[in-house]
């Protein structure tokens, strides 16, 4: 079996922005060092963090912050998806006013994906754009959302509706603040990092799979060697397709249905476990169409149930489900971009999925058809 080791630098190159380092470390030790290297030093900082993160790591991030920053400010907002809208975006902004912030002076998030993608938008649309840094401490942050400058908030009931592509000027990945992170966000997770291996790395799909006891136990070297992957895999796609044209669309394997039940279900599902749920769903569809044998479906399946994630939802018809993917930013002139499996590891865009297709796969899914 291949192996797969930690990293503890990753540099990420896109066309038109300055190349930016993930940083994968063990602790926060190291990022007041980073931020100085960075060009932080003598700037206006302010950190963007939630009510859940603050009580964990805030003291640790400002004291890394405080010798380099000439001026400290921190923006906290309540915690959950409920807090991703274009509001609490505009009490950042009163406040990088009313402190004096201009365009060499620097957001931080500190948090998970909800976190990351508001201060990243903050940081794109302040005074036109101003630098910023992510710090993610979800496991989902810390292997999808915090790379590759996506950015943006909720808008009435749409996920990410309205957001621009902005690149971070850094990513800190702390492995160790996994160790803190509830069994749900750590679930939810590793739905999106299943998303890697199943769509585009079949070793490292058998490589998590043997591994799933100790990545239950969060074995640090372990949880350090699957998140360098998975980084190394996003550093790969959006090196190449940074404002999804194309390649980067491959990343939302799962996410056409997930988004839709996602959305359906008011956010009281989280995210990683409804990509799960599309994971599924897409599998499905694959096998169906001859591209994945039954044995495959059902291995991709039961992943889920290993690592507590869902494989089937209540509370919603089928029909609903199909009837929101078309919501979706997702669509292509009117067509779906549906992410399908050639085979175990290699996805493709598919734009010919039917509608009885959908309904059948998310019929598989649903608790309560007849
Ligand atoms: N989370 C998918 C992407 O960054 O494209």
């Amino acid at each position: 079996m291949r192996k797969f080791a930690p990293e503890s630098k990753i540099t990420v190159r896109t066309a038109g922005n300055e190349p930016y380092d993930l940083l994968l470390r063990g602790s926060f030790d190291a990022l007041g060092a980073a931020l100085t290297d960075l060009g932080c030093s003598g700037r206006r900082l302010c950190i963007v963090t939630d009510s859940n993160v603050s009580s964990y790591y805030l003291d640790a991030v400002k004291e890394q912050i405080r010798p380099v920053a000439s001026r400290l400010e921190v923006y906290e907002f309540e915690a959950g998806e409920s807090s991703k809208t274009l509001d609490v975006v505009r009490g950042l902004y009163e406040k990088l006013i009313t402190c004096g912030f201009d365009r060499q002076d620097y957001l931080v998030a500190l948090g998970g994906g909800v976190v990351g993608d508001l201060t990243g938008y903050a940081a794109a649309t302040y005074l036109r754009g101003i630098r910023f840094v992510q710090i993610p401490t979800t496991l989902l942050a810390q292997i999808d959302s915090s790379i590759g400058g996506k950015t943006g908030v909720d808008f009435d009931q749409y996920k990410n509706m309205v957001g621009a592509f902005h690149q971070p000027s850094l990513v800190y990945i702390n492995t160790e603040a996994l160790q803190t992170l509830p069994e749900d966000q750590f679930a939810s997770g590793m739905g999106e990092l299943l998303k890697y291996g199943i769509s585009l790395d079949a070793d490292f799909y058998e490589w998590t799979i043997d591994h799933m006891s100790e990545i239950e136990e969060r074995e640090p070297e372990v949880l350090a060697a699957m998140i360098t992957r998975c980084c190394q895999l996003k550093q790969y796609i959006v090196e190449k397709d940074p404002t999804e044209k194309g390649e980067r669309a491959l990343l939302n394997f799962g996410h056409t249905i997930g988004h839709a039940i996602e959305k359906l279900k008011d956010f009281q599902l989280l995210h990683g476990e409804c990509v799960a749920l599309g994971t599924v769903a897409a599998a499905y569809i694959s096998w169906q169409r001859g591209m994945l044998d039954e044995d495959e479906f059902y291995e991709i399946r039961d992943m889920n149930v290993g690592f507590g994630l869902p494989i089937s939802f209540d509370g919603l018809s089928s029909q609903a489900v199909v009837d929101a993917t078309r919501k979706d930013k997702k669509m292509d002139g009117g067509q779906i971009r549906f992410i399908l499996l050639k085979k175990l590891g290699r996805a493709y865009i598919a734009t010919d999925v039917t509608e009885k297709e959908m309904l059948e796969a998310v019929d598989a899914l649903n608790a309560e058809r007849d």
